[in-house]
């Protein structure tokens, strides 16, 4: 299994997963300071093998490389404090959401995604909510991509 927290902060999602799992935990974030406190983390609790860091943006990452995706709300980060009132804050906020979804609408079928505040989008169609709860003030959702099916006219695929 392999995890993708895409805007991974100080990395304690993956390196709490690492503790606990046996999956394999990615963190992408554009924050290097991040980056650099959660690769220390992680070589501080010995989990450097399935708890790794990359400093990027979640734009520029195969989110189709990963069996899993965690978003707790990432692209906010974007809207924080003054820069709320500027357009290109917005801009950058509006397009990063819209690039998600796309990301999202193109994973794999069974390929699952947690959401933690929601990521500022609509989940696709293509994905079904399995559970759904409330922590402190945010909802946490699963869910998974459906199987794809076929969009043909019946004689198409009966004849196929
Ligand atoms: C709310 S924090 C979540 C941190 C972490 N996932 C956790 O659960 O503790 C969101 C993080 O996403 C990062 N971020 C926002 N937009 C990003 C982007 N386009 N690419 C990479 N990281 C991004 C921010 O810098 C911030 O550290």
């Amino acid at each position: 299994m392999r995890v993708l927290d895409a805007g991974a902060g100080p990395g304690k999602l993956c390196c709490i997963g690492a503790l606990v799992t046996n999956a394999s935990w990615y963190g992408v974030e554009r924050d290097l300071s991040l980056v650099e406190t959660a690769a220390e983390s992680a070589e501080a609790l010995d989990v450097s093998a399935c708890a790794q860091f990359r400093s990027a943006n979640v734009a520029a990452v195969d989110w189709d490389e990963f069996d899993s995706v965690y978003l707790f709300n990432p692209f906010e980060a974007a809207l924080v404090g003054e820069r709320t009132a500027h357009l290109t804050a917005w801009t950058q906020y509006v397009g990063e959401v819209a690039g998600a979804e796309a990301k999202l609408a193109s994973l794999r079928p069974g390929a699952r995604v947690v959401t933690y505040h929601g990521f500022g989008g609509e989940m696709p169609s293509s994905f079904a909510r399995l559970s759904s709860e409330q922590v402190g003030v945010g909802s946490l959702d699963l869910w998974e991509k459906l199987p794809v099916t076929s969009s043909a006219p019946a004689r198409w695929r009966a004849s196929r």
